[in-house]
């Protein structure tokens, strides 16, 4: 049988996989792409956009640990700044825009810690945007519902509840800066 979009992304993220480097970057990238722009007739997308789910986890390697999510977002969704700790994602936009912000996490003297904003992209239908190790990013849909699938090298979940390794930023007197520990 003829394998589908999801099928194939699988097996050539298969066949690059390694620790990071660019080239696994990139060629993680390229089969995002890709995989955006499969024919919404294919099942497991015409479920996705039938069920709209805020969480479905689509696949899961045994051998090497990347997980690949699909998430269904509303207009005006913001996800606050975070990190993902030793993870690295890439998000990739099915349907719908999502602005995406990155910031630097600046250290005073005093060891107080404000975020600064670097910049903000607009992620439409087609694009991915790849966060490294520590890279501080934050989400806001701007135009729903949007569909958007997170790979991720390894579970994030269970980097930030078991390893508490994820950082996750708060706002105070009109910045951002670190909760309570
Ligand atoms: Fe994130």
């Amino acid at each position: 049988m003829a394998k589908n979009s999801l099928e194939k992304f699988i097996e050539r993220v298969r066949q690059i996989w390694g620790p990071l480097t660019s080239e696994v970057a990139a060629g993680c990238c390229q089969q995002l792409e890709e995989l955006v722009q499969a024919p919404s007739t294919e099942e497991w997308l015409a479920a996705l956009h039938r069920d709209a789910p805020a969480y479905n986890e689509l696949y899961r390697d045994p051998a090497h640990g990347f997980v690949l999510l699909a998430h269904t977002e509303h207009t005006g969704l913001y996800r606050p700044p975070h990190d993902h700790g030793r993870g690295w994602v890439i998000y990739a936009i099915q349907q719908g825009e999502i602005e995406m912000g990155t910031y630097a996490r600046i250290e005073a003297p005093d060891g107080s810690v404000k975020l600064v904003k670097r910049d903000s992209t607009l992620v439409r239908p087609g694009q991915v945007h790849v966060y490294l190790p520590g890279d501080i990013h934050d989400t806001r849909c701007i135009s729903g519902p949007a569909l958007l699938f997170r790979f991720t090298e390894r579970d994030l979940q269970k980097e930030d509840k078991e390893e508490r390794r994820v950082t996750r930023y708060v706002e105070r007197d009109g910045g951002w800066t670190l909760g309570a520990p």
